[in-house]
């Protein structure tokens, strides 16, 4: 079973991708332990209380240095039973101490065709922008693993979207977006389907 722990910075929607798809039962080895934000009014927040799942505010702000921030990360993880990690429109960099806790067991989602148009400052409206000053007829998303840099790890599973003329930098947000939340519950289903495989193999 993947015990998945979601962090998210905003309005929480491909973190409702994946409830639904959970909650229709379409991702039978996958659940969610807990929703993790920096942001005390973000909109998964919510969207997790709705659900009755546990809806934790936690910021690097609240705590002296980066250590004691890692140190409390972890251990809610770890009170939570969580064994995966799903970062869905979160806008922090993981502390390397949980990169390396959870090491392949952490995957994103970003709104481009990595390895084009990622990495630090590349997110929300600025990769679309990119996308369209780069004169590409084709966008998409990814999901990918997450190692210590930002966007880089393995690609897990991407879908194209054309760019259409005429499109601005939030119509063709909204044609990713979309895209995401077809791609994310998919990927968590390959991933928990090969773990259900992997255990099956052990036993
Ligand atoms: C969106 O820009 C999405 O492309 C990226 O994170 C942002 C917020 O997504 N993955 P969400 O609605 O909070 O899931």
């Amino acid at each position: 079973m993947l015990s998945i722990a979601v962090f998210g910075s905003g309005a929480g929607s491909n973190f409702m991708a994946i409830l639904t798809a959970i909650q229709q039962g379409n991702l039978p080895a996958a659940r969610i332990s807990l929703v993790l934000s920096n942001n005390s009014g973000a909109g998964i927040l919510g969207i997790a209380r709705a659900n009755g799942l546990p809806a934790i505010h936690l910021s690097r702000k609240q705590f002296p240095d980066e250590r004691s921030f890692a140190d409390t990360v972890l251990s809610m993880l770890r009170d939570h039973g969580a064994n995966f990690i799903a970062l869905a429109g979160y806008m922090k960099q993981v502390p390397p101490e949980v990169v390396a806790a959870y090491r392949k067991r952490i995957v994103n989602i970003h709104p481009a065709l990595l390895p084009r148009f990622g990495g630090a400052g590349m997110y929300g409206l600025r990769v679309h922008e990119a996308v369209l000053a780069s004169g590409e007829t084709t966008s998409g998303a990814t999901v990918h693993y997450v190692d210590e840099e930002y966007d880089n790890g393995p690609v897990v599973l991407q879908q194209t979207v054309p760019v259409l003329p005429g499109d601005t930098p939030a119509s063709l947000a909204a044609r990713v977006l979309a895209a995401e939340h077809q791609i994310y519950p998919a990927a968590i289903g390959r991933i928990a389907q090969s773990e259900r495989a992997a255990e099956h193999h052990h036993n």
